[in-house]
Order: C-alpha cells, then structure tokens, then sequence
C-alpha cells in the first residue's frame, strides 16, 4: 500500500512541476487516485480482479515478442540456430596477402599455422608461383589486374591497390558459410584458436572491423588511430565485406595519394562509417631488435597473431626465425589460451621476483619488482625509426634496469608434457647462459638454477570469464637446479604480493 502511494506522490510532483497553477486541481486528483488504487488493490487482494489483470499481462507479453520479432531480419528459427553455434574456424576465410617473389621463403611462416584440412584460406599473389600439392598450402592465386586504378603516394607501393582489394577478392570467389573474412600478411602467424576466442565475442551478422594498431605512436598518427594494421591481421565480418565489395572499388578511386592497402581499407570503413573494434591481441610489431619485452608482459588478452617476423630476431635465441616460431607451436597446441600469457609471484624467502609468460620464457630477478612495473613491456626492442625513445609507443614501457644486479635470468620455453588424466601441462624452461654482470648484493644467486618446470591446467574456457592474470606460486622443488612454480587460477583472496 505504501509503495503505490509514494509512485503516485512521486509522479503528481513532476507533473505539478510542468504547471503549477494545475496545483490543487491535480491535489484532488491524486486523493481520488490513491483511493481508486486503494480500492483496486483490497479488490486484487481479494482476487476478485485476478483474471482481467492475467489477461492484460499476456496480451503486453504477446505485443513485446511481436515487435522484437518484427525488429529482427531473421526468423525465430534461424535466430537459435546461429545463436546456438558458435564461430568455427570453417566459417572463416583468411585472404593471404603475398609477393611472388618472397613467396619460396615466406611460405613457411603460413605453413606454421595454416591447417589444410580445419580451414580456409587464398594466398593472393601479384604473380604465378610454383607450387607443390605436398605442402598442403592453401590454394594461391593471382589477384586481379590494377593498373587501371591511379596510385600518387611517392613513398609507397602500387601493390597497395591490390592488396587493399584482396577482401572483395576472397568474397567474389562465393564460399559458403563464410561468418569472417580475415587478412594477414605472407609473415603473419596466426593462433588460429585465440582469432575464434575474439571473434565469438561478436555477432558476426553485423558489420565488424576489428584489428589493432600499431606499436608505433608515430605510425598511428602518420596513418591513424582509429586504423588496423593489416600485418598483425583484421577481421571482417560478412555482412561488412558484402557492403564493402559492392562500393571498394569506386572508394579506392577517391584516394590515389594513400600510402598503403591498410589505409585505403580504413578509408573506405570511414565512408561506410564502421569504426574499429580494438582487439590488442592482434600484433603489427613495428619494432626492431628483440620482441622479449614485449613477450614477457603480453596484456591479459589472447595473442591472435604475430608479425614482422623477418624483421625482428628470432625469437627464441640461437635458432632460425622458423625454428624458433615452431618451438612456439607446441605450446600453442596443448593450450593456446594460455599461450605467452604473464603470470607474475614472489620467492619470498630469497627475495626474488618471478615472471611467468607461459610457452614462452620464465624471467627471475634479484628483488622485489611490484606487478604494476612486471606488467609494463620492457624495451628490449627499438621503435619504428631504430631509436630507443620510450616517447614513441602507444602504450607503456619500462627501461631495461642498468643496475647489474637487477638483469633478469632469462628461462626459455624448451619442452612440454601433457598428463592427459589430470590434465595438466608440465612446461620446461632452460636457462639462457648469457654472462651476468657482478653484483654485490647479499642475496641468493638464480644462476644456481639451471631449469624452470611449470605445472598448469589447461584452462580453454580461461577467455569466457573477465579477463584476469593467472597467478603463479614457487613450490617445493626436490630436484637440485630446478625450481617448480604452478601456474593457475588466482584463488579466494590470492594476489601477487611479495
Ligand atoms: C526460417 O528459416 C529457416 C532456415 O532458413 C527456414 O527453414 C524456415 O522455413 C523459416 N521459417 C519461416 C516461418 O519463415
Ligand atoms: C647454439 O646451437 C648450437 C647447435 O644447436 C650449439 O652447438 C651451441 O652450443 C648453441 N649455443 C648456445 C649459446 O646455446
Ligand atoms: C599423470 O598424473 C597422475 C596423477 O598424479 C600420475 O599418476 C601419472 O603417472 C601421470 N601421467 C604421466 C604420463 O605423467
């Protein structure tokens, strides 16, 4: 009873505010309001309205599903189906872009992982290619000529056009069942089940760009914040590539003085007025050097792809660029959610901060570093313009520390097991012996361990909860050189803390 009366108390106020000389009119109003409600109420009580007020309930209900049914293109039927599955990877198609000419060595990036039987894909050359069948590459083709489409930037590449144009491409070729259209470049390594984590978290009925930007500051504002990078990969989504099909070619047209196919790409979303969807696991690497920092402390979010690879050092040490991305791929495929994601603990008897960035590397420096500083990338690598100027990049970093007894031992992913009835994946990292620089501190030495072993449940659903660092914990080790450390879900009231 009270509750009634305060809504209408409540609404007489407004009302009374919008005319005050209704004032008295709208008082008497409101007694015989409350008294009509009063009464409505001891009658419902009574259940003596009870079958009116069902009757009126219903026919709301029915008008409510009527218009949401009206509102949607799609019938109910169709509607559960596609809610109901989610993106497999044989609803995406990847258009490749490629040169014929570094075609015999680019290859084996997309042979690391390209699956012929799981996936789709076109390699768009400007040129034949020999091929050979045993490879198992996808199929390549030879785009379209584009000497007819006027390109004036005088720092770049006609193949610009080209490239720009590989989407309508791929679409035109009329596969069905196509949710995505991703791009990549010839030296892109895609994870292919961290691109279905990101893409699944969009209806890929509507019109999706998504991608990332560049490391560069610079280079985003040379080309654009609001552009993807097209060598750390994008992905459109069907409807957005039919839109684009029909108009790209008028669109690249209105923009000659364009440097790249990237660009070209965003203007045309600009004139579509789709905007980007940031997804940072997508990595342009526009760097030099060594990409450890930027490893080391990926951001909580799934590593889709990784590119630039001919132009960074290998990385893992020692190896071939290709060797070392294949040592990648056997993390990857025991447990690609968790694939180079940080976890950050403390071995707080010896004072020793321990990063974990699972597959890839174990990091152990001589005191205590807060999470805050860990999580920052340190700047192992040089910008766009090979200098070493923190001011150039488009999210933090931290310096490599100059005080000797603060270089981290380096631990490198080296082999795995998997126990298939606890399923956990045991993960073994070796020693980088690299000569450390005297240090004078009164404190347990790491260069007495010669190996890391990681225990870790697989966790595919990791990516469906909120995003969350996983937490690690130094466990007893009885192998002498050898330190252990379980990696998992942060527990009740667990944080990194020394
Ligand atoms: C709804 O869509 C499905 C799948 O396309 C089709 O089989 C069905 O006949 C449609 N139903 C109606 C009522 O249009
Ligand atoms: C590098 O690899 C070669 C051959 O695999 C090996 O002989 C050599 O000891 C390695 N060097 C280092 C520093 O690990
Ligand atoms: C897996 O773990 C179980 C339980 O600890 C253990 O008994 C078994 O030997 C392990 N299997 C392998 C292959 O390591």
């Amino acid at each position: 009873m009270k509750e009634s009366e305060k809504v209408i108390w409540d609404q007489g106020r407004s009302a009374g505010s919008a005319s005050s000389a209704q004032g008295r009119v709208s008082q008497k109003l409101m007694v015989c309001l409350i008294l009509f409600v009063s009464l409505i109420y001891i009658l419902h009580t009574l259940k003596l309205l009870s079958t009116p007020t069902t009757c009126n309930h219903h026919n709301h209900h029915e008008h409510g599903a009527f218009s949401v049914h009206r509102l949607s293109s799609l019938n109910v039927t169709e509607k559960r189906e596609t809610r109901t599955e989610k993106t497999k990877l044989r609803h995406v198609v990847f258009g490749i872009a490629a040169s014929s000419k570094l075609w015999a060595h680019r290859k084996n990036y997309i042979k690391l992982w390209y699956k012929a039987n799981k996936m789709r894909a076109v390699v768009w050359l400007d040129d034949r290619v020999k091929t050979h069948p045993e490879e198992q590459l996808p199929p390549v083709k030879v785009s379209t000529d584009t000497s007819n489409f006027a390109y004036t930037n005088k720092q770049g590449h006609r193949s610009a056009i080209r490239i720009s144009r590989i989407v309508s491409e791929t679409l035109r070729l009329g596969m069905k069942e196509v949710r995505w259209l991703v791009m990549g470049d010839d030296d892109t390594v895609f994870v292919t089940e961290n691109l279905l984590r990101v893409l699944n978290k969009y209806d890929h009925r509507e019109m999706y760009y998504i991608g990332s930007l560049s490391e560069s500051h610079l280079q985003n504002i040379f080309f654009s914040y609001g552009m993807a990078y097209g060598g750390g990969g994008f992905a459109i989504s069907y409807p957005l590539a039919k839109a684009l099909q029909k108009m790209q070619d008028r669109c690249i047209q209105r923009y000659p003085g364009l440097y790249g196919s990237d660009d070209r790409m965003q203007a045309c979303m600009a004139e579509l007025g789709v905007p980007l969807t940031k997804e940072i696991g997508f990595h342009q690497y526009d760097v030099y050097g060594n990409l450890f920092g930027l490893l080391a402390a990926h951001p909580v979010t799934p590593l889709v792809s990784l590119h630039h690879l001919d132009v960074v050092e290998p990385i893992f040490p020692n190896m071939s660029r290709v060797e070392a991305l294949q040592r990648l791929t056997i993390p990857m495929n025991l447990d690609s959610a968790a694939l180079i994601q940080q976890s950050i603990c403390y071995e707080k008897k010896k004072k020793w901060t321990i990063s974990v960035s699972w597959g890839f590397a174990v990091q152990i420096f001589r005191g205590i570093f807060s999470p805050r500083e860990m999580e920052m990338p340190s700047r192992t690598f040089l910008n766009w313009y090979r200098r070493a100027d923190y001011t150039a990049y488009a999210f933090n970093t931290r310096p490599v520390s100059r005080n000797p007894c603060q270089k981290p031992f380096v631990f490198y992913f080296s082999k795995a097991k998997f126990n298939s009835t606890k399923l956990q994946t045991v993960t073994e990292y070796e020693r980088h012996r690299v000569p450390h620089p005297e240090c004078r501190w009164k404190m347990a030495d790491p260069s007495a361990l010669d190996k890391v072993e990681v225990y870790k449940k697989t966790d595919p659903h990791l990516w469906d909860r909120a995003p969350r660092r996983n937490c690690c914990r130094v466990k007893k080790s009885n192998k002498k050189g050898t330190m252990v450390i379980d990696v998992g879900v942060c527990r009740d009231g667990e944080v990194s803390e020394a």
